[in-house]
């Protein structure tokens, strides 16, 4: 239908005759010419008609937004004075000489290019969203990133393997989406958590280089970068240890970096401990571009009058901790008070303070409500752990270890972007070293950190009885930019160890069967040492684009409350089907759908 496509059309085209189709993105009646911005994927070109044809000026003249054409000139340069350097066609135009009208549009619910349009409409007309320069740059690069990530694997005699979608749980720590069988009354398929037992099963196989881009379900709370269907690029190994793995990946990732941003990642990647990680950032993913960390200062405060701080500081499982914020002194009261508050989401009852108006003058340079009740001694102690200078700020948290981590980490973080302290760039790492299980706080049972395959320590083994909480894992996590984008571990390729496990996570031999009776089943027929990790695609490609959502880099994805409202899914089905599947629903009144904002 086409001789060219629109973007193609250069100065090297002038004098040319060529056909054209897309939409209509502009039309302009400029006093007798009509002009018409005419988009295709590649990009705009302009076709002006003139009156001197009126019956191709009058189909023209009835031609609106987003019409869909094919049109045939000649290109020609433009006048004088009407380039349009902006654009990449915008030197030239196309002097129509037929215009046919292929399809019209109704008017737009919106305009795909308007930043102001409000996500639920984006997402009901998610087509019409996904005309946009951005969505479609969004697109082409996640394609441009599978396409990396696979010629990398393949390159590597990786194979790629599909695993089942309608299987039963995989323990990854989320709820699971069940699928009702209708051949078995009262029976349930799960949706994939991950493909992690299968993959496992494929290195028993022999398969030894596995990967898949592979669907995944997890119904949980939803945030940016959660969706409930996801994708993975799912990878496992065999005959490897936890830097075989490593290696392999971080130099994928280095490729990938290079082959679609043209970026260079900083190498080798640092490697933290889970400990480190929680004692300099607060968190287990820290954003290595935010220069800041927190000091432990709890030795300090044992003694001191000030309760807040004392009563952590001499409390086992607690810490008190400083965060030295350069040229946070110009922080206004207001401005302290919505800090205050945005701790106060992680559970911080407080956000005590001191003010560097000027070192040199020592206590008098200070400000701060909290420094009646901080001795001399103590105060020179903070200042030269946190290496203050005048015109900085230092915040302190003071409760236990995990809320004053989660309150100040996310206060670095957020602090970080607020005052500008992020040096630019990729800052890659890996989180090693985390502990094999910690107590679920509510029921004080142990529970894993990542999952249940993933292996203890070697030399951490006679700890699993007497010591639970002190095991480390052979787990590994990447972590760019304060974002997950990784994690795997090396497995528990033996039977007895794995039971062993199961067993510290409460999950008793019985249970253990019936749940993945057939992986155990499997570990006893030879399997090999094996490990793996499964990458977030979407995290990757949304911190690629540059998007803050991995809604952005998702072509249908399902909006914070988990519907899609484009087919306005979840929804009721009918009695019959109801009936056929065996099921009958408890809810009375379904809430009615496409109701979120
Ligand atoms: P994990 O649960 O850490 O590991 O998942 C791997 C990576 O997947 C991404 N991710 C998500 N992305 C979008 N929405 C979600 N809801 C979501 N949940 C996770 C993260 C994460 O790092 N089977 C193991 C891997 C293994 O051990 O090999 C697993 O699934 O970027
Ligand atoms: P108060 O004596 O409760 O008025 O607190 C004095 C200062 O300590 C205020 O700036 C509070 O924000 C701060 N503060 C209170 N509790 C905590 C806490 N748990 N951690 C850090 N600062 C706190």
């Amino acid at each position: 239908m086409r001789s060219h496509l629109c973007g193609a059309i250069d100065t090297a085209s002038i004098g040319q005759d060529v056909s054209l189709c897309g939409w209509v993105q502009r039309r302009r009646d400029h006093g007798g010419v009509i002009f018409i911005d005419l988009r295709d994927r590649s990009g705009l070109v302009q076709v002006v008609m003139d009156p001197d044809r009126p019956e191709q000026f009058s189909v023209a003249e009835t031609v609106r937004n987003e019409y869909v054409l094919r049109a045939s000139g000649r290109v020609r340069t433009r006048p004088e004075g009407t380039h349009n350097p902006e654009l990449p066609t915008g030197a030239v135009e196309v002097l129509g000489h037929d215009i046919e009208i292929l399809n019209a549009s109704d008017p737009l619910p919106f305009q795909a290019e308007d930043d102001d349009t409000g996500e639920a409409v984006r997402l009901r007309y998610r087509y019409l969203d996904l005309r946009s320069q951005r969505m479609q740059s969004n697109l082409r690069l996640r394609h441009r990133v599978v396409r990396s990530l696979r010629d990398c694997l393949e390159g590597q005699d990786f194979i790629e393997v599909e695993t089942p979608m309608l299987t039963r749980s995989t323990p990854e720590g989320a709820r699971d989406y069940l699928v009702p069988s209708r051949t078995h009354p009262g029976e349930f398929f799960a949706l994939p958590q991950s493909p992690q037992l299968f993959k496992q099963l494929l290195m028993v196989s022999g398969v030894e280089r596995y990967y898949q881009f592979a669907r995944c379900f997890r119904d949980e709370d939803l945030r940016a970068d959660r969706q409930p269907e996801f994708t993975q690029l799912d990878i496992e190994m065999s005959f490897v240890e936890e830097d075989d793995v490593m290696a392999v990946m971080e130099d994928m990732v280095v490729r990938l970096f290079r082959d679609v941003l043209g970026s260079e990642l900083p190498g080798p990647f640092p490697r933290l401990s889970y400990e480190e990680a929680l004692r300099h950032y607060g968190s287990d993913r820290p954003d290595l571009r935010i220069p800041m960390v927190l000091v432990d200062i709890a030795e300090l405060m044992t003694d001191v009058e000030f309760k807040v701080f004392s009563g952590p500081a001499t409390t086992p499982g607690s810490r008190v901790a400083a965060l030295r914020v350069p040229g946070g002194a110009a922080l206004s009261r207001q401005q302290i008070d919505g800090y205050t508050e945005f701790v106060g989401l992680y559970g911080a009852k407080g956000l005590a303070w001191i003010k560097v108006n000027d070192l040199s003058t020592g206590r008098d340079g200070l400000q701060s409500p909290i420094l009646k009740f901080l001795p001399e001694a103590v105060i020179d102690e903070i200042v030269r752990r946190t290496e203050v200078q005048t015109g900085d700020l230092v915040f302190f948290g003071a409760d236990t270890a995990s809320v004053v981590n989660d309150a100040l980490g996310a206060l670095r973080v957020r602090l970080g972007h607020d005052l500008n302290l992020t040096d630019g760039g990729w800052r890659p790492l890996w989180v090693v070293d985390f502990p094999l299980v910690e107590r679920d706080p509510e029921t004080g049972q142990w529970q894993s950190l990542h999952h249940p395959f993933t292996a203890p320590r070697e030399s951490d083994l006679d700890l699993l009885d007497s010591d639970p909480g002190r095991v480390l894992s052979r787990a590994y996590d990447m972590v760019l930019n304060g974002t997950e984008i990784g994690g795997g571990s090396i497995r528990n390729h033996r039977s007895d160890t794995q039971a062993r496990i199961l067993a510290l996570l409460g999950i008793d031999a019985q249970e253990a069967a019936e749940k993945f009776g057939f992986l155990l089943d499997g570990l006893r027929y030879g399997a090999p040492p094996h490990g793996g990790i499964a990458f977030g695609l979407d995290r990757i490609v949304a911190m690629m684009a540059g998007e803050e959502s991995i809604r952005d880099v998702i072509a249908f994805p399902k909006t914070q409350k988990a519907s899609c409202l484009l087919t306005d899914s979840p929804s009721e089905v009918g009695q019959n089907q109801l009936r056929e599947l065996g099921i009958r629903t408890r809810v009375a009144q379904p809430a009615a759908a496409g109701q979120e904002p």
